[in-house]
């Protein structure tokens, strides 16, 4: 490898080949390189594990293509092998040019499906970048097998929620098929476990087909976003509400697809359904630079209430901005003085609001198990469990803060955000702004999570800047609309999430 210009740590073809492709190979000597192909090839498989792994990696590296070696490597999958060893070799694999025949074909599907079932019995913390590197890693096995894909969709290990993110990097066809598997195992499992990816998965097939399914996960707080980003795509007016309710997010990408969505879907004239947009356009007033967003939610007001408003938007700053729009207000407030109070009350983090609710809850009555279902529902699961959390574990949550700490930390989170968990403001070229963490990094761009199961992908060409934020990816308004039995539900379940008792204090 020294020889031969050593690893090559920067701009690898695919970020998973740092390591596994060399600085000079195009240059070396191909009488030099045949020579270390003949003497490697008999070294592998030996009875030494890292003689087997350094040495696959150099043929790898070197894109060896011999016919037998491609055997020799799938022998090391098996039940027993560990999942590090079983990915060395499929990225070792990925890169030889062997022709692949159809039991090799199944080795690799077996050996891809079989990660997530050896991981999650480790409870190793999988993160994000393990389903990009992994995705990674199935595209270029992909490009060298035209099969795998075939192959992947008929192994009966394929249909498992794990599998989903996998199903992302096939072509349209198989993803499309994919996606019709998907559908049948929901309905046949009522359980089956959401995630992002599935939504997104889902929308390659009709809407009238997937849409339904979607509504049906409403209640689960965690995917509401990526369920509108889908809904919107073909906007139905048995939505409204749903795209009315979108615009309390965070996300631009949300606001721009539940405004497009309400343009298209017939005038709405009641009252109470401008109340959103008004709030909307309130909160962006604290925001200059979201001049484009104003005037979509302007513009949409303007159509809604039959009313046209002059207003001239070009003021710099957030106290000038409220003076440009108070005509809006001003004039529904007459027209309807009693929704005037829903424009201000009620917000996600009115603390009135919140007090009232904390006064009238009764912690003593708390059941665990309702607080689970809440828990799931409210998508707490969704950022701070299992193998993918985006945010802190709870464990031992209700012992290391206070109960009224702890219900702040829940219902303004974005008070105290500790530094590992700020989020990123990203200003794309186009004047877009995305704000999330950013969960990966490579050679060409970005990947942000935007939300408990949304992500962009921004190329590194299209960044103009990239500012801290303070604010938590987790949303304000998690509790609305719960009374304080489930409050007190909640809360005793999160006490309930105590550390495993390894070591009791002697006595
Ligand atoms: C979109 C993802 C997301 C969702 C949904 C979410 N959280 Fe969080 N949560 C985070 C992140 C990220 C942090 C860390 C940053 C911060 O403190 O706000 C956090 C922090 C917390 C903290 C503070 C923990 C500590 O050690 O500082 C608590 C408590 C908490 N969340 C509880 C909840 C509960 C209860 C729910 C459901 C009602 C919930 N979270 C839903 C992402 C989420």
């Amino acid at each position: 490898m020294m020889a031969l210009g050593d690893y090559r740590l920067h701009d690898a073809s695919a970020e998973i080949y740092t390591g596994y492709s060399l600085t000079r190979a195009s240059q070396a000597d191909p009488i030099l390189v045949k020579q270390i192909r003949d003497a490697l090839r008999p070294l592998f498989p030996s009875a030494d594990k890292h003689l087997n792994e350094e040495s696959a990696r150099l043929l790898a590296m070197l894109e060896d293509d011999d016919a037998s070696l491609l055997r020799k490597i799938a022998s090391m999958w098996s039940k027993e092998s560990s999942p590090t060893e079983d990915v060395h070799y499929l990225v070792v694999f990925s890169r030889l040019r062997g022709p692949r025949d159809e039991t090799l074909t199944q080795q690799v599907a077996a050996a891809l499906l079989g990660l997530h079932q050896k991981l999650q019995g480790r409870e190793q913390r999988v993160k994000q970048v393990w389903e990009e590197r992994l995705g990674e890693l199935l595209e270029n096995l992909l490009r060298r097998d035209s099969k795998l894909a075939g192959a992947l969709l008929k192994h009966r290990g394929f249909i498992d929620p794990g599998n989903v993110f996998l199903a992302a990097r096939l072509d349209l066809e198989h993803r499309k098929q994919a996606a019709r598997l998907f559908l049948a195992a929901l309905r046949q499992d009522a359980d089956f476990a959401w995630s992002g990816f599935l939504v997104d998965l889902l929308s390659l097939l009709p809407a009238a087909e997937v849409h339904p399914v979607m509504r049906g996960q409403w209640s689960n707080f965690g995917l509401r976003e990526a369920i509108l980003l889908r809904l919107a795509e073909k906007p139905d007016a048995v939505d409204r509400d749903k795209f009315l309710a979108g615009l309390e997010s965070n996300q631009q990408q949300v606001l721009n697809a539940c405004l497009g969505a309400l343009d298209q879907l017939p005038r709405d004239d009641t009252p109470r359904n401008l109340v959103p947009l008004l709030r909307l356009l309130h909160r962006l007033e604290q925001e200059p630079k979201e001049r484009a967003l104003r005037r979509h939610v302007l513009n949409l007001l303007v159509r809604q209430a039959g009313k046209p408003f002059a207003i001239d938007d070009v003021a710099t700053d957030s106290t000038r901005l409220k003076r440009t729009y108070a005509p809006v207000y001003t004039w529904f407030t007459k027209q309807h003085p009693d929704l005037a109070r829903a424009l201000h009350e009620e917000g996600d983090d009115d603390p009135a609001v919140w007090n009232k609710l904390l006064a009238a809850v009764d912690w003593s009555k708390g059941d665990a198990l309702r607080g689970e279902a809440i828990f799931r529902q409210r998508a707490c699961q969704t950022c701070h469990t299992g193998s993918r959390a985006l945010g802190p574990d709870l464990t031992g949550v209700a012992t290391r803060f206070s109960r009224d700490d702890l219900m702040t930390a829940i219902i303004y989170p974005s008070r105290d955000v500790a530094p590992a968990y700020r989020m990123n403001v990203i200003e794309t070229r186009n004047g877009q702004l995305v704000t999330g963490i950013v969960a990966f990094e490579s050679a060409d761009g970005l990947i942000v999570q935007t939300g408990a199961t949304t992500t962009v992908r921004i190329a590194n060409d299209d960044i103009a800047s990239r500012l801290p934020s303070n604010r938590s990816l987790m949303p304000n308004g998690l509790l609305k609309d719960l009374k304080p039995e489930d409050v007190a539900d909640l809360y005793r379940y999160l006490q309930t999430l105590k550390p495993a008792l390894k070591d009791k204090p002697k006595k």
